[in-house]
C-alpha cells in the first residue's frame, strides 16, 4: 500500500518511499568506475524530462546557485529580468550583485507576463540575456513561456534563461522547441526528490557567448560544470544520496510518461478550481495565468488564511502559506509532484471541514 500523502506545499514536495529508500545505498568514491557507470546511465535518461537532445547537468545546489551561475557565466553586461512575483525579482537582485546592467520589465503580482511588451523592450534596447520564471511560486502564476520565449528569439539575440523550479515535470516545458538557451529547475519541486540538486541544460549558443566572459567564477562556471559532466562527473564532491535519489525518480517519472504527467497535474488543478469556485474562493493569479502546479488563493472576507494553515497543520496536513506580502491575503495548495486525486480529495475535505469552524459562512455554500 503506497502512503496517503498529506503534504501540499508548493515545495518541497511529497517524496515517494522507494526514492528515499534509494538514498541508503551504500557510498562509493565519485571519482571511481562504478560512479561514473551510474552517472552515465542516469545523465541519459534526464534530458526526455527536460525535452532536449542537448547535455543536462546536475548542479549539487538549490536553484538559486544555478540561477547565479547562468548570469556570472552567460552574461557578458546587459540582462532584461523579467519580474512577477518573488522569485522573478530574485533574477534581478542576483543580476545586480553580481554587477550586470540588469534592467527589470515587471508584470504585477498574479498577472502573467505580455510577450508584446517583451518584444518592445527587446526593441529599444539591446540586451545579452533575458531571464524569466516559467511559474511564480509566490503568486501561482503560470507564464505562457512558449509565447515570450518566440518574442525573445524573434527580435533579439538574446539568450532564453529560464527557471522552471516549480514547473519542470508537471507541466510542460519544451526546451528545444521553444529555443530555451538554460533550463533551470531545483528537482524539490513537482520532481519530488529531496531538496539539493538542480538540473540544468545549457544551449550551445550560450556555451559560445559563456566563453567570451572573463570572470565565470568557479563554482559558479557553467562551462566547468558541462566539461565535468561530459567526462562523467562533477567539479566538486556531489551529494551523492540526491543522485540515487534522482535515479529512482527519474525512472518513475518516465514510466508514467511526461504527457501523462502534465495531464494528471492539470487534473488537479482543475478539481482544485472547481472546488474552490463552489465555495466563492477565488483565485489570487488572473484567470488566464493560473498555474496548473500551485494554486494560490485568496482568502475571502472572514478567512484568516494563517489560521486555516495552522489548523490542518494540528492534524498532520501541510498546505503553503501566502508568500511574502501575500502572506496575510492568500494560501496555496502544491498539487505536484506525487499527489495523486485521491490525496487532493482528502485534502479538500480536510480543508472543508475546517471552514466549518473558521469561517461557517463558505462551507455553507459547499
Ligand atoms: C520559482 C522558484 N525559483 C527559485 C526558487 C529558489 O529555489 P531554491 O530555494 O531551491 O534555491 C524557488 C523556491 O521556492 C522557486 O519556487
Amino acid at each position: 500500500m503506497s502512503e496517503k500523502i498529506q503534504f501540499f506545499l508548493p515545495g518541497p514536495t511529497y517524496v515517494l518511499e522507494e526514492v528515499r529508500a534509494a538514498m541508503t545505498r551504500p557510498m562509493v568514491g565519485h571519482r571511481s568506475a562504478p560512479f561514473k557507470a551510474f552517472y552515465l546511465s542516469l545523465s541519459a535518461r534526464l534530458p526526455q524530462i527536460l525535452r532536449t537532445s542537448g547535455d543536462v547537468m546536475v548542479a549539487s545546489g538549490s536553484s538559486t546557485l544555478v540561477m547565479e551561475s547562468a548570469v556570472v557565466s552567460c552574461v557578458q553586461e546587459s540582462v532584461l529580468n523579467l519580474t512577477c512575483g518573488a522569485f522573478s525579482e530574485r533574477w534581478h537582485s542576483i543580476s545586480k550583485s553580481v554587477g550586470k546592467d540588469a534592467d527589470k520589465l515587471a508584470a504585477p503580482w498574479g498577472q502573467a507576463l505580455d510577450p508584446d511588451l517583451v518584444r518592445r523592450a527587446l526593441e529599444r534596447k539591446r540586451y545579452d540575456a533575458v531571464t524569466l520564471v516559467h511559474n511564480e511560486t509566490s503568486t501561482g502564476v503560470m507564464n505562457p513561456l512558449a509565447e515570450i520565449a518566440r518574442a525573445i528569439r524573434d527580435s533579439s539575440d538574446a539568450l532564453v534563461i529560464v527557471d522552471a523550479v516549480s514547473s519542470l515535470g508537471g507541466a510542460p516545458v519544451e526546451t528545444d522547441d521553444w529555443g530555451i538557451d538554460i533550463t533551470l529547475a531545483g528537482t524539490q519541486k513537482a520532481i519530488a526528490v529531496p531538496p539539493g540538486l538542480t538540473l540544468f541544460t545549457l544551449s550551445d549558443r550560450a556555451a559560445e557567448r559563456a566563453e567570451k566572459v572573463e570572470h565565470r567564477g568557479f563554482y559558479t562556471d557553467l562551462l566547468r560544470y558541462r566539461e565535468k559532466h561530459r567526462e562523467g562527473g562533477f567539479i566538486t564532491t556531489p551529494a551523492i544520496p540526491l543522485l540515487y535519489a534522482l535515479d529512482r525518480q527519474t525512472d518513475v517519472i518516465l514510466a508514467e510518461g511526461m504527457e501523462a504527467r502534465w495531464e494528471r497535474h492539470a487534473q488537479l488543478q482543475k478539481r482544485t478550481a472547481e472546488w474552490a469556485a463552489a465555495r466563492g474562493i477565488g483565485y489570487a493569479s488572473a484567470e488566464n495565468a493560473r498555474s496548473i502546479t500551485v494554486s494560490c488563493l485568496a482568502a475571502p472576507e472572514g478567512l484568516d488564511p494563517q489560521a486555516l494553515v495552522k489548523a490542518l497543520a494540528a492534524r498532520g496536513t501541510t498546505i503553503g502559506g501566502g508568500y511574502g506580502d501575500w502572506k496575510p491575503t492568500t494560501f496555496r495548495i502544491g498539487h505536484m509532484g506525487e499527489v495523486r486525486a485521491s490525496d487532493l480529495e482528502a485534502l479538500l475535505a480536510q480543508i472543508d471541514e475546517e471552514l466549518e469552524k473558521l469561517a461557517p459562512q463558505l462551507a455553507a455554500r459547499a
